[in-house]
């Protein structure tokens, strides 16, 4: 077992595309790291350079105590998912899974050994590796067929299987469930966790999907354009996302924003002022620009009840445009003045499209960002 770092790591393509841009990032032994942010970010060449398939431009990377910038990728003691797992289309599953293995028995074979004992031994050692696998991963019905007479899901377990059975130092995975439909993937999503719970490898899971990084990360570190936004636990990166970036990203519907000026003590947007949170250093700037950064959940309907207290403060006069029922909640599009929000309220609202009613927005969670630099304030 071991932790993985980046130490100041970048990485150009050709001439001038910054693929990873001075990245520095401690992954822990045993963790389960999910690297998130938008296509093109840099998620598959930091996952890379791990893997020893690209090299560093600059810095550092870490395998345990190791330097590995020079280590040969299959020295590295890694298994790495990709999205298009390419199982051996000759092969049956148990072969499949059980190839890594027998190759490296192989190589210290003939090294080592000359005696039959030990290929019998080694022969039962292999089996009954791949067979607990093909247990955990509940693909043991099928180890004798092919991969052309499984399911998408099923064959994206059996490429887990062969990653798991080497027992490597570190996983690496790179959107291993985009091509499972939404139930599998949810299901998988869970099955992996689960795993991760089980073996205790060291995990960096690469993800364009917020909810994915949410709901699996430990710790999940948001990247842009090969810049490190921030790195923590998902429910500190919720509610203090770093910059306005961040609290894009994270969250469905996503943060509303709103250009606003400190005036008066108070935050002025324009159409609706609210006061500062407590504490929040932007009381003693006035005139500075900055965005109010409001999530869609934190607007209340003012009719329900909820551990808001309404004041004249914190209470807006909102049309409702268009009410979409989500069942167990409705996103509500409500217009304050000219100012657009995205509301989630409860299925329990007595609002209607096209009036206006009055709508609660909880001051304690709202999000306060530098207009210039977009970092947040607090
Ligand atoms: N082999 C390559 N040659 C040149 N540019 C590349 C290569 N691989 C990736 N890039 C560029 O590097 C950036 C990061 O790509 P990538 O790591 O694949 O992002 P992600 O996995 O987050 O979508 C992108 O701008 C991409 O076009
Ligand atoms: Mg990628």
């Amino acid at each position: 077992m071991a932790g993985v770092a980046f130490k100041n790591v970048t990485k150009v393509y050709g001439k001038d595309v910054k693929a990873v841009n001075d990245l520095n990032l401690d992954i822990r032994d045993q963790e389960f790291m999910v690297l998130v942010g938008p296509s093109g970010c840099g998620k598959t060449t930091a996952l890379r350079m791990i893997a020893g398939l690209e090299e560093a431009t600059d810095g550092d990377i870490m395998i345990g105590e190791v330097r590995v910038n020079d280590v040969p990728p299959k020295d590295r003691d890694i298994a790495m998912v990709f999205q298009n797992y390419a199982l051996y289309p000759h092969m049956n599953v148990y072969d499949n899974i059980a190839f890594g293995l027998r190759l490296r028995e192989l190589k210290s074979f003939f090294w080592q050994i000359s005696h039959m004992a030990d290929a019998k031994r080694i022969r039962e050692d292999i089996d009954s590796r791949v067979k607990e696998v093909a247990r955990m991963l509940d693909i043991e019905k099928y180890l004798a067929r092919k991969p052309k007479e499984l399911s998408g899901g099923q064959r994206q377990r059996v490429a887990l299987a062969r990653a798991i059975v080497r027992k490597p130092k570190v996983f690496l995975m790179d959107e291993p469930l985009s091509n499972l439909d939404a139930k599998l993937r949810v299901q998988t999503r869970a099955e992996l966790i689960r795993l991760h719970r089980q073996l205790g490898i060291t995990t960096v899971y690469v993800t364009h999907d917020q909810v994915e990084a949410m709901t699996m990360g430990q710790r999940m570190a948001i990247m842009r354009d090969g810049v490190l936004q921030q790195c923590d636990i998902p429910e500190q990166v919720y509610q203090f996302p770093a910059n306005k970036f961040v609290a894009g990203f994270i969250g469905s519907p996503p943060m509303n924003f709103v250009p606003a000026v400190i005036r008066g003590g108070h935050i002025d947007a324009g159409d609706f002022q609210l006061p500062i949170p407590a504490g929040n250093p932007a009381a003693g700037q006035e005139g500075k620009a900055v965005v109010l950064g409001i999530r869609p959940e934190e607007i209340l309907d003012a009719a329900l009840p909820s551990n808001v207290v309404a004041t004249s403060e914190n209470t807006v006069q909102a049309k409702v445009d268009v009410l979409e029922p989500l069942g167990y909640e409705y996103v509500a599009y409500i217009a304050v003045g000219k100012t657009n929000l995205t509301a989630t309220i409860s299925n329990e609202t007595k609002v209607k499209e096209n009036q206006v009613f009055p709508f609660l927005i909880n001051i304690e969670r709202i999000h306060l960002f530098d207009a210039e630099t977009e970092v947040a304030i607090r």
